[in-house]
Formats: structure tokens, sequence, C-alpha cells
């Protein structure tokens, strides 16, 4: 467990305060699920990110209205967006969460943020049935890639790899998109 983790109680508050003195060099951090007034700031660090395909605002603003509940931010204490996690539940697979986009803050990049953001969904999506997550990365993406590896170690989950849309399906140079899909997890 990384330092500063929060406590398996805390993961299941709406809310969760994450002690990131230690953790993230910049005061606490609260993991929440996003408001609809957090899309233009989602559309930022989107945008500043890198290595992802930027929406449009529209799409941001939506997604925090319709998959709050399946997607959580990481809010410092001046209010500023340190990172975000958005995905859903795949409607013919409902055991199955889909991560649709994980961007951090530069500032904040490799002190665990991202793996405790996914961490703490996934955790609070298992008493529904959740057993299986996926997402696709790009074969560049070297800190996504490690990301999905090391939450399927660190739940003896299985990982498989498969290419779910082909550089011709995408188009305009982009490269493939590489589906990682972690599982069964244990139910907790
Ligand atoms: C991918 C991203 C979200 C990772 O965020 P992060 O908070 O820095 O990641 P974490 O600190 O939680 O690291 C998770 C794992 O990846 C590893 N990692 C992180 N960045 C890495 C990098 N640049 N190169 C290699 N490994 C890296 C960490 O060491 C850690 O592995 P470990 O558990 O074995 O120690 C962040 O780099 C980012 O926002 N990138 C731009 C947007 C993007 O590419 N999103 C993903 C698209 S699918």
């Amino acid at each position: 467990m990384p330092p500063g983790d929060a406590s398996d109680a805390d993961l299941h508050k709406s809310d969760t305060q994450v002690q990131g003195s230690k953790a993230f060099g910049a005061g606490e951090l609260t993991f929440g699920s996003p408001e609809i007034s957090d899309g233009p700031q989602l559309w930022d660090l989107a945008s500043a990110a890198g290595n992802l395909d930027v929406n449009s605002r529209y799409h941001y603003l939506l997604w925090c209205r319709d998959f709050a509940d399946t997607s959580v931010v990481a809010r410092a204490a001046d209010g500023r967006i340190a990172g975000f996690l958005t995905g859903y539940r795949r409607p013919s697979a409902p055991d199955t969460f889909f991560t649709w986009q994980v961007a951090v803050s530069p500032d904040f990049r490799r002190r665990g943020l991202a793996r405790r953001m996914l961490d703490h969904l996934v955790d609070s999506l298992r008493p529904q049935g959740v057993r299986f997550v996926e997402a696709t990365v790009t074969p560049d993406n070297k800190a996504s890639i490690r990301l999905f590896e090391s939450f399927a170690e660190a739940n003896g989950a299985d990982l498989a790899l498969d290419v779910l849309f082909s550089e011709r399906e995408l188009g305009s140079g982009h490269e493939s998109e590489v589906l990682h899909r972690i599982g069964p997890l244990a139910g907790r």
C-alpha cells in the first residue's frame, strides 16, 4: 500500500479524504464523484495531459452529469482537480467496468494517484457485481500500461490483451487501441 493510502473503510465514503502530504506533496486530496461544474476542469486536464483523445467540452459536462457514479475526481484543498478517472459499466456486460479516460496533472504524477483512483472506484463498484476492469491503451503509453499491469498484479488477477480498435478503424494516424481486460476480481 503506498504511503498515505486511505483505509478500506475510507474508500467506501462518497467523499474520501486522502492524506496527501507524504504521498503527493501538495496537501490533502479528496476523492469524490465529479459534478457538472467540474466539466470544464476535466476538459482542461484532458487537453493538457497528452496522450488522450480530447473530446468536446460538452462531452465532459455530460459525463459529469450522467456517469458521475462510475467516475472519480481527486481534488486538492484549493479546489484544483489533481486527477480524474472516468468510466462506465458496459450496458451489455454490467460486471465489467470500462475505464474511459484517466489523467493526472503533471505536478501529481508518479505518486500513486492514478492507481488509487482506480482502486477507489473499483472498490466502490465491487458490491454491485463488478468483476472485470477494461481499458484501451495505445502501445506507446508506458505509464498507462504499467498502471493497469500494477492493478492486475495487486489484485492477483489475469490481464488479457487484444486489439480492440485498429489503426485502420481509428484513422488519422491514430495508433491501435489495445484492450486490457483484468479479472476476475474477488468480490470482497
Ligand atoms: C497515465 C497516468 C494517468 C498515470 O498517472 P500517475 O498518477 O502518474 O500513475 P501512478 O503514480 O498511479 O503509477 C501507476 C503505475 O505506473 C507506473 N508509472 C507511472 N508513470 C510511469 C511512466 N511514465 N513510465 C513508466 N511507469 C510509470 C508507476 O510506477 C506505477 O507502477 P507501480 O505500481 O509498479 O509502482 C498519467 O501519466 C497521465 O495522466 N498521463 C497522460 C494521460 C494518459 O496517458 N492517460 C491514459 C490514457 S489510457
